[in-house]
C-alpha cells in the first residue's frame, strides 16, 4: 500500500488539527494550533482561562469555524462534508459540555432520551430502557432518575449529562471541564467512571480541564495552550520536565506542585 507519510491513517488518527487560526474580530484566539488525537487515548486539553481550550472543542465538533486551518475527524475534512456527513459525524461524538447543560424542564431519564429520540426510529419502551442503562452505567442512584436536574447534586448532575453523551454509543466523548466545581473526591470518583466507560466501550476521549490532578489520572497526552499557540504537547512527567517557562509555572506554581505530590502519593 502506497501510503503518503503525512497522510491520516483513520484506524489510527481520530482527529486532526492542522495550522488552525481563531480571530472574533481583533481578538486573536488561535494563532497556529496543530495537533494529533489517536485512537483510544485520552487526550486533555489544559491552559488558562480564556485560552482557547472551549472554542477549540466546538470547532472540533463542527459548532464553529476557525479563521483558517484544517480539522479532518475520523479521516474527514470537515470543511468539505455533506450535511448528511455532518450528520454522521456527530451521531459518531458525544459531548459533554462545559456547565453541563442538562435540560431543567425534563427528568434525568428524559434528558438521556434526548438524542435516542433525535437520532434513532426506536420505541419510546426500548429508548427508555437504553436510556435507564446508560444511567446505570455512570453509577448515577437509579431511585433519583425520575428528579429534575435542580434536584440533582453538581456530582449527580455531571453524570446525567454523561449519560447523555452516551446515549448514542460515541466511539469519540469530548468533555470540557467534567470535574470542575466538584469536591475533589467526587472529582476523583468521576475521573475513575471516565477511566472504566474508556475501557468498556473502547472510546477515544478529549477532555478539557485545569484540573491539574485529573490530568495526572487520567490523560494520557496533553496539549497546553497559551498564547494562542500549543506551548507543548505530551505525557504528564514529559511536560513536567518542560523548560517553556508557561508550562513551567502551569505545574510548578502553587497549585501544580500540590497535585502532582498527591499523584505521585497516591501510586
Ligand atoms: N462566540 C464568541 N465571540 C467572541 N469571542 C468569543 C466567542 N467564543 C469565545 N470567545 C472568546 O475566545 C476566547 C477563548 O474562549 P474559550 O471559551 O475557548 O476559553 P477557555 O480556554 O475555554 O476558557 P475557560 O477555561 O474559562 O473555559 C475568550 O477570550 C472568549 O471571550
Ligand atoms: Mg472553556
Amino acid at each position: 500500500m502506497n501510503v503518503r507519510s503525512n497522510a491520516i491513517n483513520p484506524l489510527h488518527t481520530v482527529i486532526e488539527v492542522r495550522h488552525i487560526h481563531t480571530r472574533f474580530g481583533a481578538a486573536v484566539v488561535h494563532e497556529d494550533v496543530s495537533l494529533t488525537v489517536n485512537k483510544g487515548e485520552v487526550f486533555a486539553i489544559a491552559g488558562g482561562n480564556g485560552s482557547g481550550k472551549s472554542v477549540l472543542m466546538r470547532e472540533m465538533i463542527l459548532l464553529q469555524r476557525p479563521t483558517a486551518g484544517d480539522i479532518e475527524v475520523f479521516g474527514k475534512d470537515v470543511r468539505t462534508m455533506s450535511e448528511a456527513e455532518v450528520a454522521a459525524l456527530r451521531r459518531r461524538c458525544g459531548v459533554l459540555f462545559q456547565y453541563g447543560a442538562l435540560f431543567s424542564s425534563l427528568t434525568v431519564t428524559e434528558n438521556v432520551a434526548v438524542p435516542l429520540r433525535e437520532h434513532t426510529n426506536l420505541s419510546r419502551r426500548l429508548i427508555e430502557e437504553i436510556a435507564l442503562l446508560k444511567i446505570a452505567s455512570t453509577g448515577f442512584p437509579m431511585a433519583s432518575v425520575t428528579k429534575y436536574p435542580s434536584e440533582l447534586s453538581g456530582g449527580m448532575r455531571r453524570r446525567a449529562a454523561l449519560a447523555r453523551a452516551m446515549a448514542l454509543d460515541p466511539e469519540l466523548l469530548y468533555l470540557d471541564e467534567p470535574t470542575s466545581g466538584l469536591d475533589p473526591i467526587s472529582a476523583a470518583g468521576f475521573d475513575e467512571l471516565i477511566q472504566q466507560l474508556r475501557e468498556w466501550f473502547r472510546l477515544t476521549i478529549v477532555i478539557i480541564t485545569h484540573d491539574l490532578d485529573s490530568l495526572w489520572r487520567i490523560a494520557d497526552r496533553v496539549a497546553v495552550l497559551g498564547n494562542g499557540k500549543v506551548l507543548g504537547i505530551g505525557s504528564m512527567s514529559e511536560l513536567s520536565g518542560s523548560k517553556n517557562s508557561l508550562i513551567h509555572e502551569y505545574f510548578y506554581g502553587p497549585r501544580g506542585r500540590a497535585a502532582k505530590e498527591q499523584a505521585w502519593n497516591q501510586r
